[in-house]
């Protein structure tokens, strides 16, 4: 292979990936400083660089595709990609690698958390404690719901939605539906899982779970009228991506009780502002975007995005690849 091959990486990411592509004879650079890179910073990096590994802070948008379309591929550092333009990326013959199933076990952990987290209020209770508000024991007050028996409703049942769905039978025993585009044949063998309409997700999940990617179909579609079909008992959680709710509907449904809680590691805008009234929910628990934030996924994650550079100089194969057309 050339081994002059330029890597730039976005983000200071854990040392295995790097590591990898200088043993493998790449030469890589990385961004040094903890903040996220500006545009311009970008492209002026990325020029320099033959490949780029991106994270899902970096804006590669078509202005940023077409000022760099010499890169010959662009891997991401995250199973997510709405902040990249797929089709202009397509267009240009660049293609881009992802790192799905690493983070999966990591992710579904949070939303299992989130889960138990409302359905017993701990965020609330905690912030009660360091408020000083911990009085004596009240046989109505602070009451949660219980989640054995319940039915989980998964959104986009991919493989954190399959681990959220084996979380949530194996310690709760719940049923499982799903919506989704195609059906999960393995899900519907292991966890006896049923496909549902739309409709019918909204009208029967007492847990709702998304677990979808952003795109044009699912960008804002949790919104007043969506939450209007759910129980009022149910529970929300989003640890996918927030631009899939619609952050103002979601607080006016739990204020006037269209839904229960909500447990979110995803908002719109991130990071939320400190003030957003949600925080301050008796059935909301919010986390800053965590759900790959554990050392197994975050290694995972940077050992993948290295070897789908290196397969793709290698062999031109990209193992996980979002736009093979690219390659074509
Ligand atoms: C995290 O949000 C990811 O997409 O990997």
């Amino acid at each position: 292979m050339n081994s002059k091959l330029k890597v730039f990486v976005s983000r200071k990411i854990p040392s295995l990936g790097p590591d990898l592509l200088r043993k493998e004879g790449f030469e890589v650079k990385i961004w040094p400083e903890e903040r996220p890179m500006q545009q311009d910073e970008l492209i002026q990096e990325a020029k320099q660089a033959d490949i780029l590994l991106s994270l899902g802070e970096n804006k590669i948008d078509p202005y940023f595709l077409n000022e760099c379309r010499h890169l010959k591929m662009i891997s991401q550092f995250a199973v997510g990609y709405d902040n990249i333009h797929i089709p202009e990326a397509t267009r240009l013959g660049i293609p881009v690698g992802n790192t799905p199933d690493v983070l999966s076990e990591a992710t579904a952990d949070i939303a299992f958390g989130l889960m138990i987290a409302v359905s017993r209020k701990f965020f609330f209770n905690h912030k009660m404690i360091l408020a000083g508000g911990w009085g004596s024991f009240k046989p109505t007050s602070h009451l949660g719901q219980e989640l054995a028996g319940k039915t989980l409703g998964i959104f986009g049942l991919g493989s954190i939605g399959m681990v959220m769905a084996q979380r949530c039978q194996g310690a709760f025993g719940m049923k499982v539906i799903y919506y989704n585009r195609t059906s999960n044949e393995l899900a519907e063998k292991q966890f006896n899982a049923r496909k549902v309409s739309f409709d019918e997700l909204l009208a029967q999940s007492d847990v709702l779970s998304v677990h979808s990617v952003l795109s044009d179909e699912t960008r804002g579609l949790f919104d007043r009228q969506v939450f209007s079909k759910m129980k009022p008992t149910s529970i929300f959680i989003n640890t996918a991506r927030g631009g899939i709710h619609h952050e103002e509907d979601l607080y006016e449904a739990l204020q006037n009780k269209v839904i229960w809680g909500a447990g979110l590691d995803v908002t719109n805008p991130e990071p939320m502002d400190k003030d957003n009234p949600l925080l301050q929910m008796e059935n909301v628990a919010i986390l800053p975007h965590i759900g790959s934030a554990t050392v197994e996924a975050r290694d995972g994650m940077s050992k993948l995005a290295a070897e789908n550079i290196i397969s793709y100089i290698k062999s031109g194969v990209i193992p996980h690849c979002v736009n093979p057309a690219a390659i074509e």
